[in-house]
């Protein structure tokens, strides 16, 4: 029956151009929504682009332009690029459109007048990358988690949002949904993140400060935070309170985001919604990060994978079928061009190319490219191979797949379908059936039952390439426009009619050479990269005091994904240090290693533990190795 289903990518800033990461997400909701069209669900797609706030405003100053003209000119480059990548995106929201902003004002006025906004003196740590004031426990080593940077304290009369007053009823809805937050790895993690007491969030910029953004409509002084205005969209979009998508489509609203963004759709979003009266969201969809090489992509490693060089080089469909077979959904993945090409040789060119061009070869061979007409006694002789009961079983847990984003298990299912076919190949041995007159009845059996498989085959690889999906339908002589590609006529064995007379077979997918259109590699151009810092003396350097140290016990700290909590023997005393060095070490594998410490470092807390002192360590994109001993030494030795 026809349902409705909306389906959301996060709006993407404007600070950068589109990459890799931002098509995986597009790509991702355009098959989702291709394959509720396939269930013939009316669909709704939505995606757009996040502008305004400081991130934005800076960005637009290094371009010397203002900020309209520059977020004109990016936003552009998002939306010029989806239809290059065949997503069929149905709207295109930007937060500057007017419908947009005049719907958060309306939403902040009715939170205030409801008393869930109050106003508020604040002094805190401000992260200028992320937009928000961090609490000492959530830094690490006195940084920014994501950007690495040390924040600015910063102190201000903002107005907040009543967070804390909802965080029961959160913990009670994310309990009785399973599925709200999914794969269930991220609903743990918001669970996790609930056990603390939540703190009210900041939702206002004073103007004297920024002004690109929308002004908070109780006060003029202000513009409201960004993820206060960017998260609105998902509704504003449909037109709410209104608007007749909004009555159709929010009710089974689906959001696809990575996990970057887990907190603001997991915890704020419903929250304000709550707050506003407004009904939430269906599913929270999370995803995991394409890496590069194994490493992360970042524009200062230089290694940002720009999608249209791919498709340029390796075809579009090849692109959205390795992004989608590739990764996980709900885990992290890494890019690679090997990875690509390797995928394209094997499953498309070797298994489904080799496949559907052997069966329409034969067709053409054996009966001069006519669909073959079927003869039931013949037929019961293939009884036992049960072709049809195999195609069944496929549509079946393919269809399980897509409904709860196991995309790579979808496609895997295809690709058992397509060795099954090989194999039926292999036992009904067409070539030796057409040596004889006898066994010409058999022959038109086996080689229908092919091409029907290729049919079911075409409408399963649709949502994910479906230029390829056309071509083969055109190829099958049927009109690769008309209704065909909907589960129902998939699931109707022998949809193809006999006596057509089929195009000559092509090659779906040539095999490809790799071309290393991606940046591999960090390189640096010349001299040591980072540049080297200022020069300083020897007495500057004396006056750091570092001593060997020898490991006595290492142990997680809860919530601190990076962090060790080390006790560390110097000699005369024991000491203990909070070190980031968690994503690369165990805490067993450190135990009696003699490593060096910055002993005279200003004691900090880190997540509420007090280091004294600090590890050296080397890092790079792959990650941290300490500095070690050689041989051994007594505890507390100094290091000069
Ligand atoms: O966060 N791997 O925008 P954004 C996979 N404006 N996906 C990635 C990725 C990677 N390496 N890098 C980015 C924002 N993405 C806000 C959103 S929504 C109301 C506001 C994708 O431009 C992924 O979908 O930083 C991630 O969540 C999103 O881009 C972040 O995009």
């Amino acid at each position: 029956m026809e349902q409705p289903f909306y389906v959301t990518t996060p709006i993407y800033y404007v600070n950068a151009r589109p990459h890799l990461g931002h098509a995986y997400t597009t790509i991702t909701a355009d098959v989702i929504s291709r394959y509720h069209r396939m269930r013939t669900d009316t669909t709704w797609f939505l995606t757009g682009t996040d502008e305004h706030g400081d991130k934005i405003v800076r960005a637009a100053q290094q371009e010397g332009l203002s900020p309209r003209a520059y977020v004109d000119r990016i936003s552009a480059l998002f939306r010029e690029l989806w239809p290059e990548l065949n997503i069929a995106n149905n709207q295109f929201i930007r937060t500057t459109d007017k419908a947009h902003m005049e719907l958060v004002q309306q939403i902040l006025q009715r939170i205030y007048d409801n008393g869930d906004i109050y106003f508020s003196e604040y002094e805190g740590l401000y992260c200028f990358g992320c937009e928000r004031f961090y609490t000492e426990r959530e830094l690490v080593e006195g940084r920014c988690p994501d950007h690495e940077t040390t924040p600015e304290t910063i102190k201000e009369s903002n107005y907040f949002f009543k967070m804390s007053k909802y965080q029961q009823w959160l913990i009670d809805h994310i309990q009785t949904n399973a599925d709200f937050i999914r794969p269930e790895r991220y609903r743990n993690e918001v669970l996790a993140f609930l056990r603390e007491p939540l703190e009210d969030l900041c939702i206002s910029r004073p103007k004297s400060r920024l002004q690109w953004g929308i002004s908070l409509p109780f006060d003029g002084e202000y513009v409201t935070y960004v993820w206060f205005d960017a998260l609105l969209n998902y509704v504003s979009a449909l037109g709410y309170p209104d608007g007749e998508a909004f009555k159709t489509y929010w009710p089974v609203a689906q959001h696809i985001v990575a996990k970057d963004i887990l907190k603001p759709h997991g915890i704020y979003w419903p929250i304000m919604l709550k707050a506003a009266g407004i009904p939430l969201y269906q599913h929270l969809n999370v995803h995991g990060y394409w890496n590069v090489d194994e490493s992360k992509m970042s524009k200062s490693l230089g290694n940002v994978i720009e999608p249209l060089k791919l498709k340029n080089v390796y075809g579009l469909d090849a692109f959205r079928f390795f992004l989608m077979r590739d990764m996980v959904f709900g885990l992290d993945s890494s890019f690679s061009e090997e990875g690509l090409v390797n995928r394209i040789n094997a499953d498309l060119a070797n298994d489904l190319g080799n496949l559907f061009s052997r069966v329409v070869t034969m067709v053409h061979k054996y009966f001069k490219g006519e669909i073959p007409a079927l003869d039931s006694a013949a037929e019961a002789e293939f009884a036992s191979l049960d072709l049809k009961g195999k195609v069944m079983e496929t549509i079946a847990a393919y269809s399980g797949h897509m409904e709860v984003f196991a995309f790579h298990k979808a496609l895997l299912e295809i690709w058992d379908l397509i060795g099954h076919l090989n194999k039926y190949i292999d036992l009904t041995t067409p070539w030796v059936l057409a040596k004889s007159k006898a066994t010409n009845e058999q022959l038109r059996v086996v080689l229908y039952n092919l091409l029907e498989g290729l049919r079911i085959i075409s409408g399963l690889i649709y949502p994910v390439m479906p230029d390829t999906a056309k071509t083969m339908q055109r190829h099958l002589g049927q009109d690769p426009e008309a209704a065909f590609f909907k589960l129902d006529t998939l699931k109707s064995w022998k949809g193809l009619l006999p006596g057509i007379q089929l195009p000559k077979t092509i090659t779906l997918f040539p095999r490809v050479e790799l071309q290393r259109t991606a940046p591999a590699a960090v390189q640096s151009t010349s001299g040591l990269t980072p540049a080297l810092k200022e020069e300083i003396t020897i007495d500057t350097f004396a006056k750091i005091d570092l001593r060997v140290g020898t490991i006595t016990k290492a142990e997680t700290i809860p919530r601190a994904k990076k962090l060790l909590q080390l006790t560390v023997e110097m000699g005369g005393e024991t000491r203990t240090i909070v070190s980031g060095i968690a994503g690369s070490y165990a805490p067993d594998d450190l135990i009696g290693k003699q490593v060096v410490i910055v002993a005279n470092l200003k004691p900090a807390k880190l997540m509420g533990v007090l280091s004294k002192g600090m590890l050296l360590a080397a890092s790079d994109s792959d990650g941290l190795s300490i500095i070690c001993l050689d041989t051994p030494m007594a505890s507390g030795t100094p290091v000069s």
